[in-house]
């Protein structure tokens, strides 16, 4: 079976630049993505390639290159279904705000949505592909809908979750260190498997392509994104015992690093890690444990929510301590709110958290980003829903210049490890500020000597 029309429900931080680098590198297969927001489709739709809705880097001449050939980015849902032998769903999937599993358990209403609405219009047989990061055993759920609702096409279901990490999607995509497809055990499930391979293999090696059953490709996705977060939540515990014994976490970082067994990558200690995945995947894995009735591996997995809770709220407690416990009044600068570098996302950024504690003691919060936008960081205030919208207005003023953004500060934190941080004029940001002039790096980015050298007291994580 050979694939030549692929629909993508869903044009996310995932969807959009995922079929991007397939259009890009499978030039006879046409690419539709749709989404219900039609905004989110006008601007992947605009003339202007800078304007697309995801930054990313490198996306945007990648779209340029493939977009009217054969990538197509379209509200019309019905329409991009009947035509494809092939559907992504990448919509979002986040934790549950309300009933059972509230605050843990993934929110399936929009994957169940899609499955109705390919069931009814499907005319053709198909293969249904998870994008989307599922608790173990969605497809089955899928499965269930797409057979007893559908016109008696035959679906067939695979799980292919996805590994970029944003900032780098680009990259991680055009070069994946493996590409994982789960799939029935049947002949006709081996049959969509070879299927989906065949698109990949138009650019990534057959060696790093791994097939396994739907539930092994679940469940991978899942435990790989709580390995690294286990791993930051490790360092960040070691952070504080670092800040206790004058051991400095970066230099522990980097020598148990060279040890192969363990590894130098994700070993930065932070002020907490963020994104849609880590907290959200973790919590399903600790949902399902107890679900089977597994407390103790459920515990297991939940310490490293905890500690990065922890990391979060010790951050800000550290920040009023050492502003003579108390910022009320106080202007705090922050510097980034996206939940690292090269990206505007801002889903559970540390950012969100900090500033959160920050105002519960009334300090005034002065903000600049280089990607985020103002009606963002709002929003994302307001969904904690701490205080109402009108009263957080009141404290966040954001800013388009960074050097506005510091002036008569009492402190600046630093939330997010943008390069351009690196680059400023600290001296001239030190002029300007209240004395004794404070910085709070959570992101370990900047040199302890300079600092201290321009007179700034200066605070990092770990050290
Ligand atoms: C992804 C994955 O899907 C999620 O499981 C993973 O864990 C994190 O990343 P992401 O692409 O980042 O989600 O989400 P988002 O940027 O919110 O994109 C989802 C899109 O789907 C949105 O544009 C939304 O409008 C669209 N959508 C949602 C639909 O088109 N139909 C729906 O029924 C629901
Ligand atoms: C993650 C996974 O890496 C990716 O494979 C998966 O598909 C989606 O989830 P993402 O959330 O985009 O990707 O970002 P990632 O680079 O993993 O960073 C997550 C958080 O951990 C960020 O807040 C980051 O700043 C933090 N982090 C990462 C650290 O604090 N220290 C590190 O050493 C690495």
């Amino acid at each position: 079976m050979k694939i030549t029309n692929i629909c993508c429900i869903g044009a996310g931080y995932v969807g959009g630049p995922t079929m991007a680098v397939i259009a890009n590198k499978c030039p006879h297969i046409k690419v539709t993505v749709v989404d219900l927001n039609e905004t989110r489709i006008s601007l992947w739709n605009d003339e202007n390639v800078d304007n697309i809705p995801i930054y990313e880097p490198g996306l945007n001449e990648i779209v340029k290159e493939a977009r009217g050939r054969n990538l197509f980015f379209s509200t019309q849902v019905d329409k991009a279904i009947d035509e494809a032998e092939l559907i992504f769903i990448s919509v979002n999937t986040p934790t549950k705000t309300y009933g059972t599993g509230k605050g843990m358990a993934a929110d399936l209403k929009h994957i169940e949505l899609c499955a109705r609405q390919i069931a009814k219009v499907s005319k053709s047989n198909k293969i249904i592909v998870e994008k989307s990061t599922l608790p173990v055993r969605t497809a089955e759920a899928l499965k269930s809908i797409l057979e007893n609702t559908g016109n008696g096409v035959q679906f067939q279901i695979l799980s292919n979750p996805e590994f970029l990490a944003e900032g780098t999607a680009v990259a991680d995509l055009l070069n994946p260190d493996r590409v994982l497809i789960g799939g029935d055990t049947s002949t006709d499930g081996q049959v969509a498997i070879d299927a989906l391979v065949e698109v990949y293999a138009n650019w990534v090696p057959r060696e790093r392509i791994l097939k396994t059953n739907v539930w092994s490709s679940e469940l991978s996705k899942l435990t790989a994104n709580a390995f690294l977060a286990q791993r930051v939540s490790s360092i960040n515990a070691i952070s504080e015992l670092c800040e206790k014994t004058e051991a400095n976490v970066n230099e522990v970082a980097k020598a148990i690093g060279m040890d192969s067994r363990i590894g130098s990558k994700f070993l930065k200690a932070s002020v907490g890690f963020g994104g849609s995945c880590f907290q959200k995947d973790i919590l399903n894995l600790v949902y399902i444990s107890k679900a089977f009735g597994l407390n103790e591996v459920a515990d297991y997995w939940e310490q490293v929510i905890i500690m990065n809770d922890h990391q979060k709220r010790r951050f800000s407690k550290n920040i009023v301590k050492t502003l003579y416990n108390t910022v009320s009044g106080k202007k705090i600068t922050f510097l980034g709110w996206a939940f690292k570098k090269d990206t505007n996302d801002t889903r559970e950024s540390a950012a969100i958290y900090v500033a959160d504690d920050l105002i519960n003691e009334q300090a005034s919060i002065a903000l600049y980003d280089p990607k985020v936008e103002s009606k963002q960081v709002l929003s994302d205030l307001d969904y904690l829903e701490t205080r109402s919208s009108d009263e957080n207005k009141k404290y966040i003023e954001i800013f388009e210049d960074p050097y506005e953004a510091c002036k008569n500060a009492h402190a600046i934190a630093i939330l997010t490890e943008w390069d351009e941080f690196k680059e400023y004029d600290w001296q001239k940001i030190y002029n300007n500020m209240l004395k004794p002039a404070f910085v709070f790096d959570g992101r370990n980015i900047l040199d302890l000597q300079k600092m201290n050298e321009i007179g700034f007291v200066y605070q990092s994580i770990g050290s």
